[in-house]
């Protein structure tokens, strides 16, 4: 499979994972942020570490600068992330806080779909992608892990 279909798949229950967060509450609550917060973690890694990289290297210009909005992206909402991590589900302002990380998210993962992904298909082949996919699970898959452990 190529990166950028897999990528939209991804996102797609991210996205799905933040609406139920939002209904969910309590200890279920908790549960569903700190599976987001895993599987975010290794896809955020998995981008910074192969995917971002590789077009980069082949991009100048205007697509170099909306390579560069990612990486500063993915920062925003992981500084969020820990924000949240530190907020007691219970704390009156733990919604609110989580409203924003989300409209950071959705903006960031619009972007990467759209702008991103043509100027990924541009800068490299095929082929290139379905290589890059392979990568990118393998740094996901150790990273989501760690956060894992982390966690505990
Ligand atoms: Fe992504
Ligand atoms: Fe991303």
């Amino acid at each position: 499979m190529d990166y950028i279909k897999h990528n939209k798949e991804e996102h797609s229950e991210f996205k799905k994972l933040m609406k139920k967060i939002e209904k969910a509450s309590g200890k279920e609550k908790k549960k569903l942020f700190r599976k987001l917060f895993v599987k975010l973690y290794g896809h955020h890694n998995g981008e910074e570490a192969v995917v971002f990289p590789a077009v980069k290297e082949n991009v100048s210009g205007k697509d170099l600068d909306t390579v560069l909005e990612m990486i500063e992206e993915h920062k925003l909402g992981n500084y969020q992330f820990s924000v949240l991590e530190r907020t007691s589900i219970e704390n009156e302002t733990w919604d609110a806080k989580f409203a924003v990380l989300k409209e950071v998210l959705e903006h960031h993962m619009d972007e990467e779909e759209d702008e991103f992904s043509a100027i990924a298909k541009k800068a490299l082949s095929k082929k290139d992608r379905e290589q890059l996919l392979e990568e990118f699970e393998e740094v996901s898959e150790k990273k989501e892990k760690e956060k894992k452990k982390d966690l505990k």
